[in-house]
């Protein structure tokens, strides 16, 4: 019998992340299945892209300074300890495969982000979940959850794809309770969209060797397709990534599109204020309707559909899908009587909400 190649054991039994993006030859699709900025991108980006020189057969430099430069400049950081990527994806996985030894255990939150556990178990490590206090992130939990063997905690916050927000306070008891060996990882991509703030991360990276913080150019920034991202790091850690990140992992039109997108401060006013508008509108008019939503401190809601009167969250996600409007099923999070739906345009919210109304109609 011929022996074919086999992948090694933890990649054989992985659990693929599969985002749910429809058919993308659907352009009447209402697609917010996947936290993406509701208002398109920046004016601009266009303008940039416009006048970008066509240039093709050069590679570009690995990291531009020119990017980091400005990510540093509206934000108010030191541009040496930023490290783009190609997506913050891309920085999950890079934080595992240098961090992690066969074995090494990576804790992540029970309703926490699919791609911390996929990312830890490729690299070889072992994914540790530490239980939620409802859709919230428990610190006590996580602190429990500790062994020798710990070697990251990762913490995205707001959650994805619960919304919830830990406060300034919880997270910093949270660090005060590691061994200052461990890494914890602050994902702040859904950060643009907290009323609060949330530029601790950045003052706590600062201040630690052992925090670092993911951002990322696919949310508010518009910039999903271009696989932008990045990190900011204490120096020791960013040369660690920086030295097996694969040298051009993020194209040109990225690196210029990235620039513009950080630099159009009224794009980004308008998105927050639209998202503002709809974090608080949508759980009422879903209310008037009878169906429950979570407070979200992101661009995404969970509906909860576990109620006496209401469909199934599966009925639901069929009604709404043969009206063209894609939601995402929560079953790989194990949350199988919630959807997750994302804020999209006011248009697009209006048509969602007449058809939960005829939904409900229908099912009484
Ligand atoms: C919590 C969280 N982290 C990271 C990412 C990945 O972002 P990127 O597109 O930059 O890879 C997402 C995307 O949905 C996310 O929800």
């Amino acid at each position: 019998m011929t022996v074919t190649p086999s992948p090694k054991k933890a990649v054989a039994s992985l659990v693929s992340y599969r985002p749910a993006l429809g058919k993308s030859a659907n352009k009447d699709l209402i697609r917010l299945s996947a936290n993406e900025s509701a208002l398109g991108w920046a004016p601009k980006v266009e303008e940039a892209l416009r006048k970008m020189p066509f240039q093709l057969n050069h590679y570009d430099v690995p990291q531009s300074a020119e990017l980091h430069n400005a990510i540093a400049k509206r934000y108010g950081l030191e541009a040496e300890r930023i490290l783009s990527a190609n997506g913050s994806d891309e920085l999950i996985g890079l934080i595992c495969t240098a961090y992690l030894e066969d074995g090494d255990e990576a804790i992540h939150t029970q309703y926490g982000f699919l791609v911390f556990p996929q990312a830890t178990t490729i690299a070889g490590g072992v994914p540790v979940v530490a239980a939620d206090e409802g859709l919230t992130a428990s610190v006590d939990n996580i602190l429990a959850a500790v062994t020798e063997r710990t070697k990251i905690i990762f913490l995205a916050n707001p959650n994805n794809p619960t919304g919830t927000l830990l406060s300034e306070a919880e997270v910093r008891r949270l660090h005060a309770g590691l061994p200052s060996h461990v890494i914890l990882v602050l994902d702040w991509a859904y950060a643009e969209y907290v009323a609060e703030g949330m530029s601790y991360g950045a003052r706590m990276v600062e201040a630690f060797e052992n925090v670092v913080m993911f951002r990322t150019f696919s949310k508010m920034h518009g910039l999903a397709a271009q696989r932008l991202g990045w990190g900011y790091f204490p120096s020791k850690i960013r040369d660690v990534l920086a030295s097996i990140r694969p040298p051009f992992s993020i194209n040109t039109i990225a690196n210029v599109m990235g620039i513009a997108a950080i630099e159009d401060r009224a794009f980004q006013d308008k998105s927050f204020s639209h998202n503002q508008k709809w974090q608080s509108e949508f759980p009422k008019r879903m209310a008037e309707i009878g169906l429950s939503v979570n407070e979200t401190h992101a661009n995404f809601f969970l509906i909860d559909f576990s109620g006496h009167n209401v469909p199934s969250a599966k009925q639901a996600v069929q009604f709404m899908s043969d009206k063209g409007i894609l939601l995402r099923e929560m079953v790989p999070y194990k949350l199988d009587d919630y959807l997750r739906i994302s804020i999209g345009t006011d248009e697009e919210m209006e048509i969602v909400l007449s058809a939960f109304q005829e939904l409900m109609e229908k099912n009484q």
